[in-house]
């Protein structure tokens, strides 16, 4: 790719080990993973000794791993299969700054007569742990919280979060598709309930996801059909991506650390320079804190952020305004006005998500662009 892709958080190019790992089952190896005979026993193997993999990854049992076609089907899974298992209760409660994911799933089911309580975050994007214990009552069903905020890279506590909702007895689902392969996702030592991965944020296929189900925690199908997935997830599994989604997560986090340090190293390096040249407003935690390593949220004043994305966008620098799912909107998002910036800076918002590719060599060509860029529109 000749340009600069700083958009690592809409997702990932395929690692080549990855694809390599997937080839096989597309052709040679390519039976049904429910036939009988050897081409589909074997398969069968594989998908199991897949989720072994990743369920080694992130410290829970293999059979606590349940594949789907992505970090959406999850969260809506974990949000309406537990509502569906569970309808005593009718009171869900999530943060202000959820992925669309669990948002649209929650205005859904409050169409349905859930009421859905969404807890306020400060300036840097972390939710209130007293707010969200005093919105607990006999009435709540569950609480899902994202574990790393895809926009502003806000690392929410969640063990504390976990702490609280476990005090109450309620059930806690994350989504943390953005926090896995960046930071450490060990449910040894943070108790969640559910929690939703989807391999192409990790340089894994795109289509291919999982929820984690913690052993006893009871929830309704959304997919009915055939067996497959110990019987709550039907449909004829996407083998060769459940191979390459074991092997993206094997690599993420073997060497998370190490991505952790680079990403951390290139984003302090970039946001040096973008401080010293622009009248902008660095969104969520600092650098090296509470945030995922690659990302960058900023706002300029008095710009259209779209228009700037665009005008990088034809001069080859790949970034975003907000979430992928709404890029073309020039309405500040729901994360940038949870953060109460000022009026005259929320739609002049980008996203910088870093990634293997991005160098430091080309830090100045991003600076160079923005200047130009800004002029442009300015
Ligand atoms: C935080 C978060 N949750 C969920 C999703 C949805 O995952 P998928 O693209 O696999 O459906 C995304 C993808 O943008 C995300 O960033």
């Amino acid at each position: 790719m000749k340009g600069i892709y700083l958009d690592y958080a809409a997702t990932t190019p395929v690692h080549p080990d990855v694809v390599l790992a997937m080839q096989p089952y597309l052709n040679i190896k390519f039976g049904n993973p429910s036939s009988m005979y050897q081409l589909g026993v074997s398969n069968r193997k594989t998908i199991n000794e897949s989720k072994k993999t990743i369920a080694q990854c992130l410290n829970v049992l293999q059979e606590e791993i349940y594949f789907t076609s992505g970090g959406t089907e999850a969260t809506n899974w974990a949000i309406k299969g537990y509502a569906e298992a569970h309808p005593e209760k009718k009171e869900i409660i999530i943060s202000q700054i959820e992925h669309h994911a669990t948002l649209n799933t929650c205005k859904y089911l409050e169409k349905k007569g859930y009421k859905i309580h969404s807890i306020p975050v400060d300036k840097k994007g972390f939710i209130s742990l007293k707010k969200l214990e005093s919105a607990m009552n006999d009435n709540t069903l569950m609480v899902s919280i994202i574990w790393a905020n895809n926009e502003i890279g806000t690392i929410q506590d969640m063990k504390a979060i976990s702490d609280i909702c476990h005090k109450h007895d309620v059930v806690l689902h994350t989504d943390a598709v953005q926090a896995f392969g960046q930071i450490s996702v060990d449910l040894s030592e943070v108790n969640v309930d559910m929690l939703t991965l989807s391999a192409h944020k990790f340089y894994g296929p795109k289509g291919i996801g999982c929820l984690y189900i913690k052993k006893g925690i009871v929830i309704e199908s959304l997919i009915h059909g055939g067996s497959q997935e110990q019987g709550k997830r039907a449909g004829t599994e996407y083998l060769s991506g459940i191979v390459g989604m074991a092997k993206a997560a094997e690599i993420a986090s073997q060497y998370q650390q190490v991505y952790y340090e680079k990403l951390n190293y290139l984003s302090t390096r970039l946001h040096q320079r973008l401080i010293q040249n622009f009248d902008c407003i660095f969104n969520g935690p600092e650098i090296g804190g509470r945030r995922l390593p690659g990302n960058i949220n900023i706002s300029f004043k008095d710009i259209i952020g779209t228009q700037l994305s665009y005008w990088l966008d034809q001069n080859d620098i790949y970034v975003s305004t907000g979430s992928a799912c709404d890029s073309t909107s020039i309405e500040p998002s729901h994360v940038i006005k949870a953060l109460k910036v000022p009026e005259e800076y929320m739609r002049g918002t980008i996203r910088f998500s870093l990634g293997n590719e991005f160098l430091e060599s080309d830090i100045p060509r991003v600076i160079a662009k923005l200047k130009d860029g800004l002029d442009f529109i300015q």
